[in-house]
């Protein structure tokens, strides 16, 4: 029998205070995105700028402190069974001066004791890794807190994409069963991982044979090369990991007096996107919208989700309007790059472009890739990419439908707010106070639209200087006492530098070149 309170919480969740999961900013958890996705479905959610938000398995806060710190008239409760990752979050507020966000160490099954309403409720990472009775209680709190128009963001390992990566923890699991520290644990799971891959290389090898499990092997073991033990030890080692079907989300869902709204991104919820054969099978088997994301995953052989819940009352609208569109701000989904871009082709994240034809679709781009890091209203957007000769782009109608062809294809975000940024390094240029307060952490830092960017160590270690107290002079200083430290390399085009020789100019040019890198991803503020 459990009760409630935080030692009995805690024990249930040692690992976390062990191993600490270092977090991160998560833009697809964002009020102004979770709003817009819902906004878009014919809901009424309340404004990012005023709303009450609340995370669920919150860990240090990297997710929430961001956001708290970007909409200052909205209110921000964490909670989180760890003592340790909860103090952290805590600590990270208080010296941020944060007082529209709390953290409590709770656990989720008792979230009911909070009190509601919540606009949103966020959780991210844990619905996969928690006891069944976790996850109930989890939904059951989201159908007790949520408003009216609240929407409830969950993520999870999905099936059936997990079930092969499901095969690789199986493995994981079974030989670190022996080892007790989470240290020798990771290490030995790398190991099997390893093996496993080697052997099945050279039985293909010998017999003169391709393999599928071996290119899964190998494609496993990369992967687990690039990520950190504290990833190894919460994904793949922990006692409770479970996958699902997008359709027994559904079904969990509904049990609890709540239904299945949408996505995260807008994108993995369409046909359109999709070559034309595989389209047309879609929408002739699939019945409904749940159908044709399901069958979605099942082509895209999908391991992870990040669905967005709400009250079974609501009334959706799967019809969508372009009228929606004209509430919102636009923005590039990915940085366009350093030097020039052609005129057809919109950058994709995860380093592809898509080929644009119609001239609307070229002007919104391209105004689109001049505003960059920041975003634009769909006035803005309208008025900026319809004045250029014959690019009038036609009637809201026809702008409307681009806008949502090129989300269709995840050429370009939406959101229901605009953060304030500057995209320019100024005389005095300033980190905002948030990257700068995390960035001794050694985290990715959160930009102001609310993604997380991972810097080399030495940005990290400049990004605290960058408070408007300095200009490029000063900063050049800083630069030079940087690289002085023993052991502090940056990495530069012609390679990498250090020491304490380097000449004004080369100092000079390096400060604008992290001026600049701050600048484009989003960290400076006015
Ligand atoms: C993988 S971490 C994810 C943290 C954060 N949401 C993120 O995405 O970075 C899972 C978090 O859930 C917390 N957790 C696990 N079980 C919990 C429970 N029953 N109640 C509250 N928090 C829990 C853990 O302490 C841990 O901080």
């Amino acid at each position: 029998m459990r009760m409630p309170g935080v030692s009995e919480a805690t024990a249930t969740t040692m690992g976390y205070n062990e191993v600490p999961y270092p977090g991160a900013a998560v833009t697809t958890t964002h009020p102004a995105q979770v709003g817009a996705m819902a906004r878009l479905f014919g809901m009424r959610p309340a404004a990012a700028e005023r709303c009450r938000v609340l995370e669920l398995g919150c860990g240090d806060g990297a997710n929430l402190v961001p956001m708290a710190y970007g909409l200052p008239g909205s209110e921000f409760t964490g909670i989180d069974s760890s003592v340790r990752q909860v103090e952290t979050a805590t600590d990270l507020a208080r010296q941020l001066g944060l007082t529209n966000v709390r953290f409590m160490a709770m656990d989720i099954r008792d979230m009911a004791s909070l009190g509601g309403p919540f606009d949103y409720i966020i959780c991210h990472g844990v619905f996969s890794w928690v006891p069944g009775d976790v996850r109930e209680a989890m939904l059951a709190g989201c159908r007790d807190l949520l408003g009216p128009q609240g929407v409830a963001f969950v993520s999870y390992n999905a099936l059936p994409g997990w079930r092969m990566r499901g095969m690789v923890r199986d493995m994981m699991m079974y030989h670190a069963r022996h080892f007790d520290s989470p240290e020798e644990r990771a290490e030995q799971a790398r190991a099997i991982v390893q093996f496993v891959d080697e052997a099945s290389g050279q039985i293909a090898e010998s017999s003169g044979t391709t393999s599928a499990f071996h290119e899964h092997m190998s494609f496993e073991r990369k992967l687990l090369e690039s990520r950190p033990d504290y990833y190894v030890i919460h994904e793949f080692l922990e006692g409770e990991n479970r996958a699902f079907y997008l359709h027994e989300f559904a079904a969990m869902v509904s049990n609890h007096g709540l239904q299945y709204l949408a996505d995260s991104s807008f994108s993995s919820m369409l046909s359109t996107n999709l070559p034309a054969e595989v389209r047309q099978t879609l929408e002739t088997i699939a019945p409904d919208n749940l159908a044709l994301e399901q069958y979605r995953d099942f082509i895209t052989n999908r391991l992870f989700r990040q669905s967005l819940i709400c009250r079974e009352d609501v009334r959706l609208e799967r019809r969508l309007d372009v009228a929606t569109l004209t509430e919102m701000y636009f923005r590039l989904s990915a940085p366009p790059g350093p030097g020039p871009w052609p005129d057809d082709a919109a950058p994709l994240p995860g380093g592809g472009s898509l080929t644009l034809a119609a001239p609307a679709a070229k002007a919104i781009i391209g105004v689109l890739r001049e505003a960059f890091p920041a975003g634009l209203s769909y006035d803005e957007l309208r008025d900026a990419a319809g004045k250029p000769e014959g690019l009038d782009g036609g009637s809201d109608e026809y702008f409307g439908g681009v806008l949502y062809t090129l989300l269709a294809h995840d050429a370009i975000d939406i959101r229901s707010h605009r953060p304030t940024m500057v995209t320019g390094a100024g005389t005095y240029p300033r980190a905002s106070s948030v990257a700068r307060a995390m960035a001794p952490r050694g985290q990715s830092l959160p930009n102001l639209m609310h993604y997380a960017v991972s810097f080399e160590g030495f940005t990290d270690a400049f990004v605290p200087y960058v408070d408007g107290t300095r200009d490029r002079a000063a900063l050049g200083v800083v630069v030079r006492g940087l690289l002085a430290r023993p052991g502090m390399v940056l990495q530069t085009a012609s390679g990498p530098v250090s020491g304490s020789d380097l000449e004004d100019p080369d100092i000079a040019a390096i400060v604008e070149r992290l001026l600049d890198g701050l600048a484009s991803y989003g960290i400076l503020e006015a």
